[in-house]
């Protein structure tokens, strides 16, 4: 299978792919990485890869369904079965998703239905939760709020602070992503009308 990954900064989600499909582990093809950071190291990573890079800036267009619209048609050109948002950090309009849906996941570091949105492992922190961790789900126009397909927990420590707990989480995000990805590429879960099947059938 063809991946198109988005990216918006480090791109260490994408290196455990990268690294992955170099040597064996995931069958599949980075066939483009595009991102709203033309500097972003995730580009670099690609690019060091000789993957093509795209970066495009939400500022050169009069909107955000045209840079929405322009980013999508970028993607496309590169015909991937499978979207993978890795740290993409921007919304994604309903128009531009909705022809890939069962076709685009996203990994959040929290898990969901807990922590939507931005500064996960802070809130985390100040909410007392004993145990956190990372999901990886389909994107919808419901802001991390599609369907789950699998999850990574980790524990919380007494003392943590969120740059502590985020690098605990960032530890589980890379095998998440690797399981997930060999799933999906292997054909083993398939989102159809929102019901999550495995090996063909109904869970
Ligand atoms: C990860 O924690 C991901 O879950 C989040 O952004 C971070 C991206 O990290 N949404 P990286 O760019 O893959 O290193």
């Amino acid at each position: 299978p063809r991946l198109a990954v988005l990216a918006s900064g480090r791109g260490s989600n994408l290196q455990a792919i990268l690294d992955a499909i170099g040597d064996g582990r995931l069958d599949a093809r980075v066939a483009g990485v595009f991102g709203d950071r033309p500097k972003a190291l995730a580009l670099e990573r690609a690019r060091d890869a000789g993957i093509p890079a795209r970066g495009l800036r939400p500022r050169d267009f009069a909107s955000r369904q045209d840079y929405d619209a322009a980013l999508f048609a970028a993607i496309a050109a590169v015909e991937p079965d499978l979207i993978v948002c890795a740290g993409y950090m921007r919304l994604l309009g309903a128009a531009a998703i909705e022809p890939w849906q069962g076709r685009i996941i996203n990994i959040h570091p929290s898990l969901l239905p807990a922590f939507k949105g931005l500064d996960t492992h802070a809130r985390a922190l100040e909410a007392g939760v004993a145990e956190h961790g990372a999901s990886l789900h389909y994107v919808t126009a419901d802001l991390d709020g599609g369907p789950v397909i699998a999850q990574a927990r980790v524990a919380v420590h007494h003392g943590d602070d969120a740059d502590a707990l985020a690098a605990r989480v960032l530890a589980v995000e890379h095998p998440l992503m690797l399981a997930t990805l060999q799933l999906l590429c292997a054909g083993r879960v398939n989102l159809r009308d929102t019901r999550v099947e495995l090996d063909g059938q109904p869970l």
